[in-house]
């Protein structure tokens, strides 16, 4: 049995579908745009929205429905970024509230608890290069 979210075998839910995927990426970055505190770095490093979200609409369905839409390095544009805990933090709040109000709490789990390991290794990825020993804080 794997226990990782992120390797096992099987769609996440069976009732996500890519079209509600879509609706939720098109939605949380319409949010995470405007937020005080992550849309400034958002706006600042993305040009091309719509390639953003394309791509990123692929990672959650390839995520979510093993659909293999996406087969890029999703943590190399973040090492180029300012990014701190305080950031991911948010980021996660407003991707769990918009989840929850696009597919109820029991799928946005399953979001959660893949969103909360990626954000997790990102963090430590960022940490370690700058030379700061940084713990699992979402997903343990
Ligand atoms: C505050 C936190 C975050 C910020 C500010 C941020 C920002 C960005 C930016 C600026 C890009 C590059 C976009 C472009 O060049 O068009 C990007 C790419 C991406 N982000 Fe994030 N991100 C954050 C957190 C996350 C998290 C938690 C995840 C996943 C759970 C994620 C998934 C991705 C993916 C899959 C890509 C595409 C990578 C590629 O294939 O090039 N991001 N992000």
């Amino acid at each position: 049995m794997d226990d990782n979210p992120l390797t096992r075998p099987g769609v996440a839910h069976p009732d996500i579908t890519d079209p509600d995927i879509a609706l939720l990426v098109t939605t949380f970055y319409g949010r995470a745009r405007e937020d005080d505190l992550i849309g400034p770095i958002f706006n600042r490093a993305v040009d091309d929205w719509d390639h953003h979200l394309a791509q990123i609409t692929d990672f959650w369905s390839s995520i979510m429905l093993r659909t293999g839409r996406y087969s890029g390095r999703p943590l190399n544009p973040h090492l180029r970024l300012p990014l701190e805990p305080v950031h991911f933090d948010r980021w996660l709040a407003l991707f769990e509230q918009t989840a929850t109000e696009i597919f109820g709490p029991e799928i946005a789990h399953e979001f959660m608890i893949r969103a909360n390991r990626i954000a997790d290794n990102f963090e430590i990825a960022i940490g370690t290069l700058r030379g700061d020993l940084r713990t699992p804080r979402h997903s343990v």
